[in-house]
């Protein structure tokens, strides 16, 4: 288990949250499909988890992350799972998911730092993202472009962003090769 460094104020209450993250276990699953379908209009980032789970080539065990709340019950959630650029490994930071009722409490960052981090533990270098130019960045996310590194579909500059977790080592230049279950 990771303790977050980061407290994040709740709105509405006047205590400060430290998030608790830990990986997805087996029971957890639905209640990750139900993040995913909480936060995004529709299915298929629910269906994207499932189908990338179920592919060996793609899931990374321990890249798998929620943020669990007082109760003990996930409430944030972020996937890192194995793509390519160039024919070189990398990772894909997708998806990111919160409950409208729990944004911007925390929840989400503390997600997503937790995989970042668990991906440097591992020795893994380039991640990818694809989202908001005003969220990422705060994690260290650049322009994909100044990589030299480009997605497989057109996306504005800005949007597709690349961070190196080791900084003094090279990542492969080219186009990203996402897993099949993204259908690109
Ligand atoms: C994006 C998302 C994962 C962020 O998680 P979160 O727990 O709400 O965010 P946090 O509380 O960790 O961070 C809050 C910060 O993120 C910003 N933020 C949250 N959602 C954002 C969005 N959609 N676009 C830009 N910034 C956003 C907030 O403005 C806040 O910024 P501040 O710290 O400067 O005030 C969550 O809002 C979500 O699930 N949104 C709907 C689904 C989605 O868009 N997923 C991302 C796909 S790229």
């Amino acid at each position: 288990m990771n303790d977050t460094d980061t407290p994040d104020f709740r709105e509405n209450e006047i205590t400060m949250t430290a998030w608790t993250t830990r990986s997805e276990t087996a029971a957890d699953i639905p209640a990750i499909r139900e993040i995913l379908l909480a936060a995004f209009p529709t299915a298929l980032e629910a269906d994207l988890v499932d189908a990338l789970r179920a592919d060996p080539k793609a899931w990374i065990d321990g890249l798998s992350m929620v943020s669990i709340d007082p109760d003990g019950a996930p409430a944030g959630y972020a996937l890192i799972t194995r793509c390519h650029v160039d024919g070189e490994p990398a990772l894909a930071l997708a998806p990111c998911a919160v409950p409208p009722s729990v944004q911007r409490t925390g929840a989400g960052s503390a997600a997503i730092r937790s995989a970042l981090d668990a991906a440097r533990a591992m020795g893994e270098n380039l991640v990818l993202v694809l989202g908001h130019a005003d969220y990422y960045p705060r994690f260290g996310f650049t322009p994909a472009s100044r990589f030299g590194i480009r997605a497989p579909f057109d996306v504005p500059d800005e949007a597709m962003m690349a961070m190196a977790l080791d900084g003094t080592r090279p990542v492969p230049t080219g186009t990203i090769e996402y897993p099949a279950a993204f259908g690109v």
